[in-house]
C-alpha cells in the first residue's frame, strides 16, 4: 500500500494538529518526541507518512505532490497562490491579517496616500493595497518581528497577522483595517484527491465528523 503523506507546518499548529488526528484514531506518537531531530514519521500500521516543514513550504510540497495532504494556515495558503484544494477548515489558529500601525496612519490609509507597506506577506498585502483598496504602496519585505517597521520608522503601516492582539498593544500600534479571517486548513494534491480519493476522503470525513461533533 502507498502511504498517504501529510505535511504539518512546524510550530503551534503542528501540535494541535496531531491532537485533532489523535481524537480520529491516527497517532504517530514519534513524532510527539521534541528532542527528535528526526525530519519524517512513518506509521506502518495505518499506511500513513508524517513530516514537518516551515509553513511556507507546505502548500509547495502539497502542489507537487510529495505530500498527499497539508495542514497550513490560510495566511500561508493565500500568499503561496499554489494549485491544490482547500477541504477543510479545522477551526484552529484563528486570528486575522490586519494593516495595523499607529493611530496616526489612520488618515493615511483613507486618502490614498504613497505609503510604505512592511510585511512577511507581499503577494497579501498587494492584492489587498491594489486591487481591494486601490492604492499605490510600496511594499517591503520583512520576515518577521513586524511590528519593529513604523516604530523604527520603516514603514506607515504594516500588513501582519493579529491574534490575541498583545504585540500591538505593547507596542503602542493598533488594527487599523482587517483584510480576512485566517485559521488552520486542510489542503489536497490534485491528483491524490482523484488516486487515492478513498483513504483521503476517509480522513476528510472522519475530521469534519469530530469538528461537528464540538471537538
Ligand atoms: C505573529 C505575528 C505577530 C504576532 C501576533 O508573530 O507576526 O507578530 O504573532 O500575535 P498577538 O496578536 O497574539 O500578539 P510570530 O510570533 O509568529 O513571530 P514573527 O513576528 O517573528 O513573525
Amino acid at each position: 500500500m502507498k502511504y498517504i503523506t501529510i505535511a504539518l507546518a512546524k510550530g503551534r499548529l503542528a501540535k494541535k494538529t496531531l491532537a485533532m488526528f489523535e481524537q480520529i484514531g491516527i497517532t504517530c506518537e514519534e513524532m510527539k518526541d521534541e528532542t527528535s531531530r528526526k525530519l519524517i514519521f512513518v506509521n506502518e500500521e495505518l499506511g500513513l507518512r508524517f513530516f514537518l516543514a516551515k509553513a511556507n513550504d507546505v502548500p509547495t510540497y502539497v502542489e507537487y505532490g510529495a505530500a498527499d495532504i497539508g495542514i497550513v494556515g490560510k495566511d500561508t495558503i493565500l500568499e503561496e497562490g499554489r494549485k491544490l484544494y482547500e477541504v477543510l477548515d479545522l477551526g484552529i489558529g484563528k486570528c486575522k491579517m490586519c494593516v495595523c500601525g499607529p493611530e496616526s496612519s489612520r488618515e493615511l490609509l483613507q486618502h490614498h496616500e504613497l505609503i510604505r507597506v512592511a510585511t512577511k506577506y507581499p503577494n497579501i498585502a498587494k492584492d489587498y493595497f491594489y486591487n481591494v483598496k486601490h492604492q499605490t504602496v510600496e511594499i517591503i519585505k520583512l520576515n518577521g518581528s513586524i511590528e519593529l517597521a513604523p516604530i523604527v520608522g520603516l514603514s506607515e503601516v504594516i500588513v501582519d497577522i493579529v491574534e490575541t492582539g498583545a504585540t500591538l498593544r505593547e507596542n503602542g500600534l493598533t488594527v487599523l483595517e482587517e483584510i480576512v479571517p485566517l485559521s488552520a486548513r486542510m489542503v489536497v494534491n490534485q491528483v491524490s484527491m482523484k488516486m487515492e480519493s478513498d483513504r483521503i476522503g476517509k480522513i476528510i470525513e472522519d475530521i469534519r465528523k469530530y469538528l461537528a461533533g464540538g471537538k
